[in-house]
């Protein structure tokens, strides 16, 4: 099947933005090259996608010659890293429809940028004078789902031992969405917080915001998205959202790794408590105390990852160049056509979404009395990469009771020849385990 035949089921709009998947890839040197001598068919960028040689390129042209510390220089090349630290941070804001650079933070990861408002609810629920929008008291109540990663878990864990606060979950029904039927008792006066994925890295499902956004607002608490997985895939625009935060994370859009976004409203990062002290982030330093700088650089201590966020900038134009409304509809066509092809593999179990409607090209699966990990090995040495495990989601294995589940993820360069290859390795896997 070529990238513009539409699979069984699509429908076929005359105004559905398309790219040449073929020349899209040739931006992708890695995707050239062979592993256990057969052509590399990468299916795990869910886990981390590739890199087009524009990113790489940035970053060395970087490397090569803007290097210089930001904010800190007045001669030329540490004044040019500043510009192209800010000038990234203006790429990521007009991605995601900030309405002011101001409010994207630099971090390492998704999982810091989520440990950083966690922080922040923690040492103000610990001073007596921290804003009562982050101040938690025994019985206060945080919400998150069942199907989120580890990162967007275990955060609100601590903190709620830390503070007495009480962890509750939205439940996921066995077609892998999320149980929105008893909203209105789950958020409630007591929560003070909402926080869950706006796609789920292990079901690859799309979850709903607007009825939780309004819940929430009725109830005064705040809301978090974890856009891990949304924000490589389709377009996402804080405003339509209407989020408090965004986390997301280089890595999976195209960029490097070692820099991550957290995205929140300027009023909300103005009253957050700092998360990490030191270098950049001051406003005036004495031996008895110091204060703050506004957000951003409040939350950005110390040398923050100036290549990275070059990187991350070259990202955001490339996937804008190539357009993230295509982006997302290359993916559903993926989608629609895999959870075809293996609705033919004898036995397989697919978990999360059968239909290519709020779904994205995520697709986890189980073939009964073959272990995953034997899977992802038989996948490998036929040069199909996927990935095998509890995907950091472990509380969804339990719901679904498995230990494991093997896991095909696409991106803007998977091809239909690929999740070929995927069904045919599995063929291939049962009958090694026959
Ligand atoms: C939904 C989701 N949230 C958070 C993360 C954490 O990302 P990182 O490890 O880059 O912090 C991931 C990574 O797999 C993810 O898929």
């Amino acid at each position: 099947m070529t990238a513009t035949a539409i699979p069984r089921g699509m429908p076929q709009y005359d105004d559905v933005p398309r790219y040449d998947v073929e020349r899209v890839r040739a931006d992708f040197p890695i995707l050239a090259r062979e592993v256990n001598g057969h052509r590399m068919v990468y299916l795990d960028s869910g886990n981390t996608s590739q890199k087009p040689r524009v990113v790489i390129d940035a970053m060395r042209e970087h490397l090569e010659r803007h290097n210089g510390n930001v904010s800190r220089s007045v001669h030329t090349v540490g004044t040019e890293a500043t510009e192209a630290y800010e000038g990234a941070r203006v790429k990521v804001a007009a991605f995601i429809g900030a309405p002011t650079p101001d409010e994207v933070v630099f971090v390492k990861n998704a999982t810091e940028a989520i440990n950083l408002v966690a922080y922040g609810f923690l040492s103000s629920s610990l001073d007596v004078a921290g804003d009562p929008r982050f101040r938690l008291r025994p019985g206060d109540e945080i919400v998150i789902s069942e199907m989120e990663h580890h990162s967007n878990i275990v955060p609100w864990q601590l903190l709620c031992e830390r503070t007495g606060a009480r962890l509750r979950w939205f439940r996921v029904t066995d077609a892998g969405r999320l149980d929105l039927s008893d909203l209105d008792t789950l958020i409630n006066e007591r929560t003070r917080l909402v926080s869950y994925a706006l796609v789920s890295n292990v079901l690859g499902t799309v979850n709903p915001t607007s009825a939780v956004t309004k819940r929430a607002r009725e109830v005064g608490a705040l809301v978090l998205f974890d856009g891990s997985q949304a924000v490589p895939q389709l377009p996402v625009d804080v405003t339509d959202i209407d989020a408090d935060f965004l986390a997301f994370t280089g890595h999976k859009m195209c960029g490097p790794t070692g820099i991550g976004v957290l995205w929140g409203r300027s009023e909300l990062l103005a009253a957050l408590p700092p998360f990490l002290g030191g270098g950049s982030m001051i406003e005036t330093v004495t031996l008895e105390r110091s204060t703050f700088a506004p957000a951003p650089a409040k939350f950005e201590a110390g040398t923050p990852p100036i290549t990275e966020a070059v990187g991350l900038g070259a990202a955001v134009d490339y996937l804008s160049g190539v357009g993230m409304r295509a982006i997302q509809w290359h993916e559903k066509e993926l989608a629609a056509y895999a959870l075809d092809a293996l609705a033919t593999v004898p036995g397989l179990r697919l978990f999360g979404p059968r239909t290519a409607v709020g779904r994205v090209g995520t697709l986890s699966f189980d073939l009964p009395g073959i272990h995953p990990h034997d899977v992802g090995q038989v996948l490998d040495s036929l040069g199909v990469q996927v990935r095998v495990g509890h995907h950091c989601a472990r509380p969804l294995c339990v719901r679904y009771e498995v230990p494991a589940m093997t896991r095909a993820s696409f991106y803007l360069y998977t091809t239909f020849a690929e999740v070929d290859a995927l069904v045919d390795g599995l063929a291939r896997v049962r009958k090694v385990f026959a």
